[in-house]
C-alpha cells in the first residue's frame, strides 16, 4: 500500500500486518495495522514508527513522499515496540536531528534500545513546536496505555495522533472510519478498549476533560491501530466516555467451562431463568469462546456469572485463566455469582467466590454448586 494524504501534507506511511493474531493474550483475528504519520513542512516529521519487522514498509513509504529530503524530527508517542522497534534502523538511515517524547519516552527508549547518543529531547504537556506553517502540541497520556505514551495535535490541521488511544486492532485496505461498516468499526473498537484500556478507564476520563479544557477542536483522530476516524471523531470521544463509565446494562453473562456436561447443564438453567425474567443473557462456554472476546462482553454487562466444575481441588485451567484476565483489566459496577458441579471436594465455586472477592466484584449469592449431575439426563 502507498502513502496515503490524510490531511494536506500529512501521510500514513504505516504498515499492515494481515497475519498477527495474538496480542498479548488478546485474539487479533483479523490482524491489526501499525500506524505512522508523516509531517511534511519546512521542517519533516515522523510521528512514531511501525513493528521491527515492517520497517522496509515503513522506509518505502518515507521515501515515496520526501524523496532525498532529510527528515529532522521522530516524535515518540508511544515506546512499546509495536511503534519503537523500527527506531534504531531509522536512525541509521534517516539520521534525524532531534527525537522528540516525554521524559518517561527517554527512559523507556533508553531502556529497550542502550542508545545514549541518540539526539532525544524531551517534551513537555502543553508544548508546541513549529514545522513552518504547521504547529504540533504535545499533550501527556500517561498510562495510555503505557507511562511513556502522549499524543501530538496538529493545531491548523485539527488533527489528533493519538498512540494507541481510539485504536483497534483491525487490518484493512482501507484508512478511515468513513470507508467502512461502521457496526463493524465499533466493535473493533469495543474490543481494543476492553482488552488493552479497560484498566486504565479514570485516566481515559481524565484525559477526555483535559483535552476539553485546553479547547482542542478535533476534525480528526489518527490512532498508531487501524482506522482514522475522519467522518466523525465525535462518536469514538463520546464511545470512550461511555466505556469509561463503565455503567452497566441489564445484560448477565454466563461464563463457564464444563467437564461431563453437569456444569453446563446449570449454566443453561440459570440462563433459561434470567430470559425468563427479561435480562438479555450470553452462554460463553470457555471452550468455545476466546478470553479476549468474552472481555469484550464484559465491558457493558452488570451480571457476571462465572461457572465451573471442580478439577483436582480446584477450578477447570480455562475458568483460571479468564479470571486472571479479567482481575488484570478490572472492570467496575458488576455484580456477580459462581456455580458449578463436582463429584467430592467441591472447590471450584469458594476460590471463583475468592476470584470476584479479589476484583471488587459484588457477589449477590454465596453460589451454587451440585454433586455429579444436576438433573434427570435430557430434563434440561
Ligand atoms: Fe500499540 Fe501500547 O502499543
Amino acid at each position: 500500500m502507498k502513502p496515503i494524504e490524510i490531511k494536506k501534507n500529512v501521510y500514513w506511511v504505516g504498515a499492515l500486518d494481515w497475519s498477527v493474531r495474538d496480542f498479548h493474550g488478546y485474539t487479533t483475528n483479523k490482524g491489526t495495522s501499525y500506524n505512522a504519520y508523516l509531517i511534511v513542512d519546512e521542517k519533516i516529521a515522523l510521528v512514531d514508527t511501525v513493528k521491527e519487522p515492517f520497517k522496509s514498509d515503513l522506509i518505502q513509504k518515507i521515501g515515496q513522499v520526501v524523496g532525498s529530503r532529510q527528515v529532522d524530527y521522530i516524535i515518540v508517542n508511544h515506546v512499546e515496540p509495536d511503534h519503537s522497534s523500527s527506531l534504531p534502523a531509522l536512525m541509521e538511515i534517516v539520521k534525524p536531528k532531534k527525537i522528540l517524547c516525554t521524559p518517561m519516552g527517554k527512559n523507556k527508549l533508553l531502556e529497550h534500545y542502550h542508545r545514549e547518543d541518540w539526539p532525544y529531547e524531551e517534551v513537555k504537556h502543553g508544548q508546541t513546536i513549529r514545522l513552518g506553517q504547521k504547529t504540533v502540541k504535545f499533550i501527556e497520556a500517561r498510562m495510555l496505555h503505557w507511562p511513556d505514551a502522549m499524543f501530538s495535535y496538529l493545531e491548523e490541521d485539527r488533527l489528533l495522533i493519538s498512540s494507541d488511544a481510539f485504536g483497534q486492532h483491525w487490518c484493512t485496505s482501507e484508512r478511515f472510519d468513513d470507508e467502512v461498516d461502521p457496526s463493524d468499526l465499533m466493535k473493533h473498537a469495543a474490543k481494543y478498549y476492553a482488552n488493552i484500556l479497560l484498566l486504565y478507564s479514570p485516566l481515559v476520563k481524565k484525559l477526555i476533560e483535559t483535552v476539553g479544557k485546553m479547547g482542542l477542536e478535533i476534525k480528526m483522530i489518527a490512532p498508531d491501530h487501524g482506522l482514522i476516524w475522519r467522518g466523525d471523531p465525535s462518536r469514538i470521544i463520546q464511545a470512550y466516555g461511555e466505556w469509561s463509565d463503565q455503567k452497566p446494562k441489564r445484560k448477565a453473562l454466563i461464563i463457564y467451562d464444563t467437564m461431563w456436561h453437569s456444569t453446563e447443564k446449570m449454566a443453561r438453567a440459570i440462563g433459561q431463568g434470567l430470559a425468563e425474567e427479561k435480562i438479555s443473557v450470553q452462554l460463553l462456554n470457555l471452550k468455545a469462546n476466546h478470553r479476549s472476546d468474552v472481555m469484550t462482553e464484559i465491558l457493558d454487562a452488570g451480571a457476571l456469572i462465572f461457572g465451573s466444575a471442580t478439577l483436582n481441588n480446584g477450578m477447570l485451567p480455562s475458568m483460571a485463566d479468564m479470571l486472571h484476565y479479567v482481575r488484570g483489566l478490572r472492570p467496575q459496577n458488576k455484580i456477580g455469582v459462581a456455580f458449578g458441579s463436582y463429584g467430592w471436594s467441591g472447590e471450584a465455586v469458594p476460590l471463583i467466590n475468592q476470584a470476584m472477592e479479589e476484583m471488587k466484584i459484588k457477589i449477590v449469592d454465596p453460589g451454587i454448586k451440585i454433586k455429579h449431575y444436576t438433573t434427570r439426563p435430557g430434563s434440561l
